[in-house]
């Protein structure tokens, strides 16, 4: 018997680039009687299934929102376990990476992050420079005004330097965000139940298509993304223009 065709395969038309805020971890870890922590555990877990189902159906690149510059006001508890993971995440990717040869950056203000984590940024940053296909961007420390202040705080360096000449476009201050050189999100997804975009890729947003959906991230499995897909793919991109 042939084997069921998955909505998305390699080829077909899949959104370049998927960015997705990752929420609803603390919700479901509460409605099994567990600590919110196990639902951040839960939820790394299944970034992993996902990322390996975004390299597999031929998307380019996922960026996604797992520490925001406001999420260090919840408890030290949580965000002491919140940072643990990512230590563990981030040591396992490192071999995913190697092996799969893929590319991963990280997105965020990391000179606020703990020292392991500094250095840990650092070795992914360093393996990434010999691959190309897939990339992932992980947003830790990451707020959008943050990133947007610190590329004209950078702009301004260079400009009384004088390594920036002209007017400044738009396209020039892209460069000076986090994410220069990659396109801009086609498709945003938000999990949780919350239809909000919490300081996540301002800029870079601007003409990105947005996906709501009540299930929490943890269950948020392929057959979900496959469903943001194909609601993605009825969607009608404009740009301001007439059709
Ligand atoms: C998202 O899940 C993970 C982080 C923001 C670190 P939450 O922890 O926000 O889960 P809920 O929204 O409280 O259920
Ligand atoms: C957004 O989720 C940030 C991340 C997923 C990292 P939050 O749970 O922090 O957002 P709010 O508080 O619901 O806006
Ligand atoms: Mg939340």
């Amino acid at each position: 018997m042939a084997a069921e065709k998955k909505i998305n395969q390699p080829g077909d038309n899949v959104p370049r680039h998927i960015a997705i805020i990752l929420d609803g971890n603390g919700r479901w870890a509460r409605r099994r009687g567990l600590p919110r922590t196990a639902g951040h555990a839960a939820g790394s877990e299944n970034f992993r299934k996902i990322a390996t189902y975004c390299k597999n159906i031929g998307v380019e690149y996922l960026t996604v929102y797992a520490f925001s510059t406001e999420n260090w006001k919840r408890p030290e508890d949580e965000v002491k376990t919140i940072m643990r993971l990512l230590r563990r995440y981030l040591n396992e990717a490192i071999d995913t990476m190697e092996r799969d040869k893929i590319r991963m950056k990280i997105f965020g203000d990391v000179a606020g992050l703990p020292q392991e984590l500094q250095e840990l940024v650092q070795k992914t940053d360093e393996i990434s420079k010999h691959y190309e296909g897939f990339q992932a961007n992980i947003c830790l420390n990451y707020g959008g005004r943050d990133e947007i202040v610190h590329a004209a705080r950078r702009y301004a360096e260079d400009y009384a330097a004088g390594k920036a000449q002209g007017r400044l476009s738009e396209e020039q201050f892209g460069g000076y965000l986090y994410s220069a050189g990659i396109p801009d999100p086609d498709l945003l997804i938000r999990p949780g139940g919350e239809q909000r975009i919490s300081n996540f890729l301002l800029w870079q947003c601007a003409y990105a298509e947005f996906y709501f959906s009540d299930v929490l991230w943890p269950d948020f499995g392929t057959d979900e993304l496959d469903k943001a897909i194909e609601a993605f793919r009825r969607r009608d991109r404009r740009y301001g223009n007439v059709k």
